[in-house]
């Protein structure tokens, strides 16, 4: 096993195209003042950040068609070392028009291509292969159609086979899916929302979350519940921390959560403790949310953040 290489999937990547079209309104012919093309989807952001700060990482999933050839081009360049299953439906085209005059910001997203049964099954073959050559796995994101709601306990059950530490990020739906079959991953971390959604009430505070994350920890799983700017509960088997956030000079928060897992798992590669993961867990949220675009803050910038971040255990009333 390479010792420090993370594996990140997404299951229904992107080929992102964003235009910046001032006074941009419903019906118009426009042309573009700027333009940029990227791969995107939230596991690549987290393999994004997990690079810049120093793993070599592997991204996976599913790519088909020209858009995903294209991707598969862009991530390669990036050295984000794409390894994806080819799958016959085109990859996702998800366009995005900033308006920098009304600070408005339209977006238009494929669904993404139908996975058939067998491309699923060649996936999980590929993910049992590449998670050998992994110590951290990471799981972020929604699914594209055709995959069967509980698919993401067939992955962690794949990468369990080699041992690999794996974590789930996604929406409340397919995390009780996934606990549903008793498959748990080793760390969940969902967002305020996500856990909202699960938990079907609203989850508003720290205290909130509890409930869910001691149930989480008694079936062997730690969680990083992220609140946005109000910041990061980490719940493991040594504790409950609580990290409070610095302020930021905000730009756009799109991708904090991802670039938080990134950095959790990347200072977990490190054998970093687990406080000090959370923290630079949350500088890198902070960084991503005082950067334009997803996952494109720099490595000093999240360093300078992490210090930054006032951590305290939760004590328990
Ligand atoms: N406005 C902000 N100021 C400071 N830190 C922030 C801000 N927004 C996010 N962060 C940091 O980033 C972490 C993750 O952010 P958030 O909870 O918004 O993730 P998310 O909703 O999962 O995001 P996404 O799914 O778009 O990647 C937070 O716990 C916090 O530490
Ligand atoms: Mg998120």
């Amino acid at each position: 096993m390479a010792s420090n290489l993370i594996l990140t999937v997404t299951l229904n990547p992107a080929l992102d195209k964003t235009y910046q079209v001032s006074r941009f309104a419903p019906g118009g012919v426009y042309h573009t003042e700027q333009q940029h093309t990227g791969a995107g989807g939230k596991g690549i952001n987290v393999a994004r950040v997990a690079k810049t700060l120093g793993a070599e990482v592997i991204t996976t999933g599913f790519l088909g068609g020209q858009t995903g050839d294209y991707a598969r081009h862009l991530l390669a360049q990036e050295g984000l070392n794409p390894d994806f299953e080819p799958c016959q439906q085109e990859t996702r085209l998800c366009t995005a028009i900033v308006d920098p005059v009304s600070h408005t910001e339209t977006k238009v997203n494929e669904p993404g291509p139908k996975i058939a049964p067998e491309e699923a099954a060649r996936f999980l073959d590929r993910l049992r292969k590449l998670a050998r050559q992994a110590n951290f796995v990471t799981l972020s994101g929604r699914m594209p159609p055709g995959l069967p709601p509980d698919f993401y306990a067939d992955c962690i059950e794949a990468v369990r086979e080699s041992g690999a530490w794996v974590g789930l990020d996604t929406h409340g739906e397919r995390i009780a899916a996934t606990l549903q079959r008793g498959v748990f991953p080793d760390l969940l971390k969902p967002n305020a929302e996500e856990l909202s959604e699960y938990a079907g009430h609203p989850i508003l505070m720290f205290s909130d979350a509890l409930p869910f994350t001691r149930a989480w920890r008694q079936a062997g799983c730690d969680s990083l519940i992220t609140f946005g700017a109000q910041g990061a509960l980490l719940h493991i088997a040594a504790g409950i921390w609580i990290g409070a956030p610095p302020v930021v000079q905000y730009k756009s928060a799109v991708g904090s959560g991802d670039a938080a897992f990134g950095a959790y798992v990347w200072a977990l590669s490190q054998k970093m403790p687990f406080q000090e993961s959370l923290q630079w867990a949350m500088g890198a949220g902070a960084a991503n949310a005082e950067t334009f675009g997803a996952a494109l803050c720099d490595q000093s910038h999240i360093e300078s953040l992490a210090q930054e971040v006032q951590m305290q255990a939760f004590q328990e009333a």
